[in-house]
Parts: structure tokens; C-alpha cells; sequence
């Protein structure tokens, strides 16, 4: 993980976002206290958002198999999303590298660190790091997402898809990176901004 945090902080030093965009993150300092609270709230947010998409699926699943469920997540995923957000007062999405949806594609703090969680012999972990975004102290915080059998149904090899999926997924997501995926893979990040003031 050494390596991995050496990569981040470069990733937040990338004088292309600090000098030109004032809306830009920049590294900032809270006490410690006040970090571990922040993660804390980052920790149950995800759990929270975690929970609520799987019930989603799984509900949409029994109602009408995967193909349906694909097609309820498309419709679900942000306001699920919005509402557990403004419910832990942050900001949490998912991200990934490979993306179903390009409004869940990585900005460069996030890309750096699911960069540094693929290097080969990096066991992916919780990462955090205090910035200063648009006047306002945060916490930004990233949680692996690692795939399970259940998600191969929708994210799994072109031969592993369930019925139907490939025919939803070609209509709604003709952009898909988001297939090829194996059980114990890693598939992305929560990530959430934590107000810090
Ligand atoms: C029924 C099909 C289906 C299953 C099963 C499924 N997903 Fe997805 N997944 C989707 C759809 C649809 C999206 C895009 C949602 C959106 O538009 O934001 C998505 C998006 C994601 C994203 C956000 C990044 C991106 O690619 O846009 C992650 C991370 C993710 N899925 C992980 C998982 C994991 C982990 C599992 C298993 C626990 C899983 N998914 C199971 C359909 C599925």
C-alpha cells in the first residue's frame, strides 16, 4: 500500500487540475479525529448504498430475471444513489475503470487509485485523502468493489451472461466496458466526498 499512496498524492499534485480549475481538489489538513469520523460516515454510506442496490436487484431479479433487473437498475441506480447521498448528507457514487454507465467513469484521484489497486501484488483496501474542493474541506474516500457470482450474470464473460442480458445491455448501455469479469475480480469503488466544515 506504500506504493499505492505515493501514486495518490502524486495523482493530487497534477499541477493540470491545481493552477488552471479553482474547482479543482487540492491537498488540504483536518486532525485526525475528524478524519476517522469522516470515514466512519464514508464506511456506512457505502454499507447503506451497498445494501439498497443489491435488495434492488435481487427484488427486480425475482420480479422478472436478470434481463428486467438490468433493465430496473438502469432506472434505479442514481436515485438510489441520490437518496442515500442527501440521507448521510455526502456525496457517494460508484466508479470503475471499465464502466457500464460513462456518467460513473473515474475522475483522476479515482482513476489514479483503482490504478494502483490493479498493480500487480496490491491487495485493494480503503483509501482516504483530505482536499480542499471549491472553498470547502473534504474527505474523499474510495472502498473496493470486488465481483461476486451473483454479478456475473450482468458483468461476467459474453458465455457467462444470463439470458437476455446481451440484448438489454447492446439497447441500454451501447457504450458497455463493463463485461468480461470474473468472481474475486475487482470491479470498482464506492467513492464518496465527505463535507468536512
Ligand atoms: C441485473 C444486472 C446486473 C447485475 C446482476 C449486477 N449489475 Fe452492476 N450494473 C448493472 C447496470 C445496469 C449498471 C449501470 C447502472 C447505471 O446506469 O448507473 C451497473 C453498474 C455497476 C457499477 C458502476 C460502474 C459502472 O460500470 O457503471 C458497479 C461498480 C457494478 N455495477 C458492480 C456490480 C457488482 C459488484 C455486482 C454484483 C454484486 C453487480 N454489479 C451486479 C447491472 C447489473
Amino acid at each position: 500500500m506504500h506504493r499505492a499512496a505515493i501514486i495518490l498524492s502524486a495523482a493530487l499534485a497534477l499541477p493540470a487540475c491545481s493552477r488552471t480549475d479553482p474547482y479543482a481538489d487540492k491537498p488540504a489538513q483536518a486532525p485526525p479525529e475528524v478524519v476517522h469520523a469522516a470515514e466512519a460516515r464514508a464506511e456506512k454510506a457505502a454499507d447503506r448504498l451497498a445494501r439498497a442496490l443489491i435488495d434492488e436487484l435481487q427484488r427486480a431479479t425475482a420480479e422478472g430475471g436478470h434481463a428486467h433487473a438490468l433493465q430496473v437498475c438502469r432506472d434505479a441506480a442514481e436515485s438510489i444513489r441520490t437518496d442515500v447521498s442527501a440521507n448521510e448528507r455526502l456525496d457517494i457514487r460508484r466508479t470503475s475503470l471499465r464502466v457500464r454507465n460513462p456518467a460513473n467513469a473515474p475522475d483522476a484521484w479515482e482513476r489514479a487509485t483503482l490504478e494502483a489497486w490493479a498493480e500487480p501484488g496490491v491487495t485493494p483496501a480503503a483509501v482516504s485523502a483530505v482536499v480542499e474542493s471549491a472553498g470547502s474541506i473534504e474527505l474523499r474516500w474510495m472502498r473496493p468493489i470486488m465481483l461476486i457470482d451473483l454479478c456475473v450474470n450482468c458483468h461476467g464473460p459474453a458465455d457467462r451472461l444470463a439470458p437476455g442480458v446481451p440484448e438489454a445491455l447492446a439497447r441500454f448501455y451501447p457504450y458497455d466496458e463493463a463485461t468480461g469479469f470474473s468472481a474475486g475480480d475487482l470491479r470498482g469503488a464506492f467513492s464518496a466526498r465527505v463535507p468536512l466544515d
